[in-house]
């Protein structure tokens, strides 16, 4: 297993170009299971989630070509297999994506239930209620969701709990459904905007994504599209976090500000000088340590989960002391315990993380356990005294693109040790 070696201390500095989001991508390439025709995909960041998905889309039977790294054809309209089997979908939970699609099209799904990060219980329970209530017949049978339906029709839907996935899922189901769906309490991250953007584009009739209520009148077929991927709104945070617990200046580009306000807001708190473009931003903390700032996560357009761990880090050596509060999810704190080990003081309390920076952290080998709070071990080793060598980095080149060479392109000294 590869391993990832940081000499910490040395601020970082310069230009960091964002990669298209893997939130979008994974939910996307889903989604081209509905196209009538071949699909164009930019900005598709390089990925190891990716690669399951394109192994799983291959084996249902999609053609998928590669172009330049970071453009893929997609001809899904020779799918022969409607399964998701457990040896793929156990290293990627968001294969619970393909279920909504295959359903809708094809009236039948056999997907593996999830396993994926390792934070806490991640049930599916609205992804299958909310599809019931669409008229599919689903039993769990060995593991597996077995879904069957002669057409989805539309329906109500009024989600419990704010689901990322779940109303991808949905709102993937009812495109072609018959009639109109309504989806209630919907998660309005710009990853699910993202996704209506292509399905639209598709031939799709949706209204209201980014907002608590989407409306989709459903269609007979879909078309095939070009599309390209947004930009990865929580790379870029992880790099701007980099810069303020470094004490440096980097500047992400082809990115989007306005989708990072709550983590703007907070590193402005923390005390850097924040300078917003049409598709950049530069985060400069002019050499300062950071001051502690207060968390809570919540759904979008709150302070994200996926962020949370990366704060951590940062309010590990800042000045004052802070609480990181988790409402999302739970036992999302494996990093803190890991960090505790570079010398940090961290405590963790029911959902929250108090946190008394400390001057230095120490360099120590550590393991990442997820993949945010891989992360954040990252974020941790650059701002540390000596080395630090995270292990089972397999995590992060889940979410993200050539970590390695974009830091050392900043400034860092890291390099992957091959395991
Ligand atoms: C997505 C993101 C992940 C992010 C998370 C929250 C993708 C591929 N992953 O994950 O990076 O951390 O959103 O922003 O986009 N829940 C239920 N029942 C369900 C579904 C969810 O109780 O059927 C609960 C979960 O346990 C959790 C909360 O809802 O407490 C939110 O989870 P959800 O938004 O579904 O997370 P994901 O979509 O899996």
């Amino acid at each position: 297993m590869d391993r990832l070696e940081i000499t910490g201390g040395t601020p970082l500095a310069g230009e960091v170009r964002v990669s298209g989001a893997k939130n979008a991508a994974l939910p996307i390439l889903a989604g081209t299971l509905l196209a009538g025709g071949p699909v164009v995909l930019s900005n598709v960041p390089h990925l190891n989630d990716v690669t399951t998905t394109v192994k799983l889309l291959r084996r249902m039977g999609v053609e998928i070509t590669f172009h330049d790294g970071l453009r893929l054809e997609i001809d899904p309209t020779q799918i022969r297999e409607h399964l998701a089997p457990y040896e793929l979908v156990k290293t990627m939970r968001a294969s619970i994506l393909v279920l909504g699609p295959l359903l809708g099209r094809y009236g039948r799904a056999d997907v593996s239930l999830p396993g994926g990060c390792a934070i806490g219980a991640r049930p599916v329970d609205l992804h299958v209620t909310g599809l019931r209530a669409m008229g599919a017949t689903i039993s769990i049978e060995n593991g597996y969701i077995r879904a069957r339906a002669e057409r989805l029709r539309g329906a109500r839907l009024v989600l419990d709990t704010v689901t990322v996935t779940g109303t991808e899922n949905l709102m993937m189901a009812a495109v072609c459904a018959r009639g109109e769906s309504v989806i209630e309490n919907a998660a309005r991250e710009p990853e699910v905007v993202d996704l209506a953007d292509f399905l639209i584009r598709m031939g799709a009739q949706i209204e209201g994504a980014g907002t608590p209520t989407i409306r989709v009148q459903g269609v007979e077929s879909l078309s095939g599209a070009s599309y390209a991927v947004m930009p990865d709104r929580i790379e870029t945070g992880t790099y701007l976090v980099a810069a303020a617990i470094t004490g440096g200046r980097v500047t992400a580009l082809r990115t989007r500000p306005k989708e990072l306000d709550a983590v703007l807001q907070k590193l402005g708190e923390a005390g850097a000088a924040i300078e917003v473009g049409p598709d950049s931003v530069e985060v400069d903390m002019r050499g300062r340590r950071p001051t502690a700032v207060d968390i809570k996560t919540a759904p979008f357009p709150g302070f994200p989960t996926d962020m949370q761990a990366q704060f951590c880090a940062l309010n590990a050596v800042a000045s004052g002391t802070a609480t990181i509060t988790e409402t999302i999810f739970e036992n999302r704190f494996q990093h803190a315990l890991e960090m505790q080990r570079m010398g940090a003081n961290l405590s963790i309390q029911g959902n929250t993380v108090v946190c008394r920076g400390v001057e230095r952290l120490a360099g120590a080998p550590v393991m990442a356990t997820d993949l945010r709070a891989s992360a954040s071990l990252v974020l941790a080793g650059l701002a540390a005294h000596g080395t630090t060598v995270v292990d089972r980095i397999y995590h992060i080149d889940r979410g993200y693109e050539c970590i390695e060479e974009k830091l050392l392109q900043l400034g860092a000294t890291i390099r992957r040790l091959p395991g």
